[in-house]
Order: structure tokens, then sequence, then C-alpha cells
């Protein structure tokens, strides 16, 4: 089964960490959009037969128009009828009752809600346009209207904040109770407005030690609050996302809509992240994947799991030993991997540092 990812990449203000495809624009400018985006869901008609999750994400797919937003849901309608686990991302100050059942009409079965922190001063300095009350509104709203799969999205070494905050934070979030949690470590991106402040000397960057301190504590707290920690940055509280684990476990997805990716047919394709160049023609690269490229992303992707990568199943996709293939001995030697009967795994506490271990072994 396959997945289904559409972009749509419209904010009402820009957060100043972000650098996803996304801009503020007008009604006409999003009507457009949506006629270009339809006309490429068309064109992957014959792919679209075996979707069982749906990820309509962003930018803020709830800065579009209720009407506009009907548009795209009555587009897909059959696709969300049988798909088992449909997302939709939203902004907390753009949800509302209407939107909420508009949603529910059309089967939208999962809602992630970007919080980032509760601690005022950070949600200014991220640019962002909530409050505490803002949010134990939003979901309780959600609850009353019978929605049971929340995620909510933080963010962790936020300039300016010490475990205090992080503890803050984790209270605030559970005391919500959501289904899920994405608790993402601050990643400073070109282009941003935190990377403009930064060079022009007007942010203080946390230290990577503390960071570290940050990402363990959060592991430790949530454990003691029954959720289970499944992917560097992600916890569920017996609802992981179906969507996600796609990504992960290199399942087959399409993605359509402003910078989107997909996987399908043993082709990866990127589309454009300029809404002109995207206008024109959608696809920007597209590649067959060798069986390296395959090889390594297995483990790239599986080793961002908690319960990381199965040998076997590596052999019975690849017909080779992914021992023969990687150096994994050295990591395994320094307890930054481990391997437990047919699985091998990165350390909990070495998660955060997965990205430059996995560089190097690939
Ligand atoms: C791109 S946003 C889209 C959803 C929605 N617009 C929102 O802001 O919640 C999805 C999530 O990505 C995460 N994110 C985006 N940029 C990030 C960065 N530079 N570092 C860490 N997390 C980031 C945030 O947690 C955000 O909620
Ligand atoms: S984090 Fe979300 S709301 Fe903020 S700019 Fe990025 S996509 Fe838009």
């Amino acid at each position: 089964m396959k997945g289904l990812y559409i972009h749509i990449p419209f904010c009402n203000s820009i957060c100043s960490y972000c650098d996803f495809p996304k801009m503020v624009s007008g009604e006409k400018v999003k009507s457009e959009y949506i006629d270009h985006l339809f006309a490429e869901i068309d064109s992957y008609k014959d792919d679209l037969y075996d979707i069982d999750s749906v990820f309509i994400g962003g930018g803020t797919p709830n800065s579009l128009s209720l009407a506009l937003l009907e548009r795209l849901f009555d587009k897909i309608s059959d696709i969300l009828k049988k798909s088992k686990e449909n997302t939709i991302e939203l902004n907390p100050e753009l949800v509302s009752k209407e939107l909420l059942e508009l949603c529910i009409k059309y089967n939208i079965n999962r809602y992630s809600m970007g919080v980032e922190s509760f601690k005022e001063e950070s949600i200014k300095l991220l640019n962002r346009h909530h409050n505490l009350a803002m949010i134990q509104e939003k979901i309780t709203l959600m609850r009353s209207l019978g929605i049971n799969n929340v995620n909510i999205d933080l963010i962790f070494g936020i300039p300016g904040t010490d475990i205090n905050d992080v503890k803050y934070d984790l209270n605030m979030a559970f005391s919500l109770n959501p289904d899920h949690i994405s608790y993402y470590s601050l990643i400073l991106e070109d282009k941003t407005i935190f990377m403009h402040m930064l060079k022009n000397h007007n942010l203080d960057l946390l230290d990577d030690d503390l960071v570290a301190d940050m990402y363990d504590y959060i592991n430790e707290e949530m454990k003691k609050h029954g959720y289970i920690h499944y992917e560097v940055s992600n916890y569920h509280k017996g609802k992981p996302s179906i969507h996600n684990l796609k990504y992960w476990n290199l399942d087959e997805y399409i993605g359509v809509g402003l910078g989107a990716s997909g996987d399908l047919n043993g082709y990866r394709y990127t589309n454009h992240k300029n809404m002109k160049d995207y206008l024109v023609s959608p696809v920007d690269t597209k590649e067959k994947m060798t069986t390296l490229d395959r090889k390594k992303e297995y483990l790239i992707m599986g080793l961002r799991l908690i319960d990381g990568v199965s040998v076997s199943k590596y052999r019975n996709i690849f017909k080779s030993d992914i021992f023969d293939d990687f150096d994994l001995k050295k990591y395994l030697k320094l307890e930054i991997l481990r391997q437990k009967d047919d699985r091998i795994y990165i350390v909990e506490n070495k998660m955060f540092i997965s990205n430059v271990v996995l560089e190097d072994i690939i």
C-alpha cells in the first residue's frame, strides 16, 4: 500500500526557523495553485488505487479558505474514504469548529497541530501567534467533536531556553494528553529569519551539550508519561503515524504540490520549490534509484526507528549481507549501535547524533 502527500504551501505569517516551501498569498494565487494541484493528482491516476495513508501538510493547510479546502477534499474524496489514516497539519490560531466539521465529513482522522512551545517568550521569538489557553481550547474542541488522534509538534533547543523550559513545555503537553507528540530539535536552516539574526549577532544558540541533555530528559519524561519513543523525534500512546512510518520503512509514496517528493515505481522525484516553475511543470528532478542508493536508504531511514533495521529483511530484499555492505562492527564495538536478535538499532541516548553516525557508515 502507498502513501499520498499533498503540500499546501501557504501560511498567514512566516516563522523564524522554517525553510519549508511556503509563502503568504491571496485567494487568487491559492485557487490557481489548487487547479494545478488537481492536474498533478490526475497525472498519477493509474497509481492512486492502493493508497492507505494521506498526509495534507504544509505550509498551513488550514490557511486555505473552507471553500478551497472543500474543493481539495472533494477531489480526493474516494481516496479519503478508503484510506486508513488521513492527516491534516493545522496552525492552532486558524482552527475553528466549521473547519473541523468539514475535515470530519471527509474522513480526516488524524490532526497534527504545530505548537512548538507553550512559553510566551519562545512563541514570540519563533514568530508564532498562539498561547497556552488557545491550544487548550482547540484540543478541547477537537475532543468534543470525537477526534481521537491528535498530534502536537514541539521544538526544543530554542535560544534562551534551559532544561526548566523543556520541563514546562512537557508538563503542558502532558496535561493536554495528545495521542502523539513530535518533539524536534531546532535546526538552524539557511535563508531563515533565525539565520539572518545569527549572522547579525542577534541570536545566541544553545550549547550542543545542553541540547543533548534536553533530548535525554525528554526521552525519560515521555516514558514516565506512557509515550512510546518509536522514531528519533516521535512518541506515541498507541497510535504511531502510519504515513510517516512509510518513509522510514521505504514504502512507496506519491507526493504532490510545491517542493513535494515521491518514491514511485523505482524512481525518486522532487517537485520544484519555486512556484513559477511548479506551475509550468511540477517535477524538478527524477532519478532511478540504484541498488546501492536503496541499501543506503534502508539504513538511513531504518536506523531512525528506535527498533532499527532487520538483518533478515535486508538479506531478503538485497540478497546480500548488511555486515558485508556496511562497516557496522565499529559502531557495535563503540556501543553506539546494538544488535538484538534480528535487529540492529542505535542506542536511544545516541539517537541524537544519528546523523553523524550514519554519514560515516554510508
Ligand atoms: C513545516 S510545519 C507545517 C505545519 C504547520 N504549518 C505548523 O507550523 O505547525 C511542521 C513542523 O515542522 C517543524 N519544523 C519546521 N522547521 C523546523 C526547524 N527548522 N527545526 C525544527 N523543527 C522544524 C515544526 O515543529 C512544525 O510544526
Ligand atoms: S512552521 Fe508552519 S506556519 Fe510556520 S512558516 Fe513553516 S509551515 Fe508556515
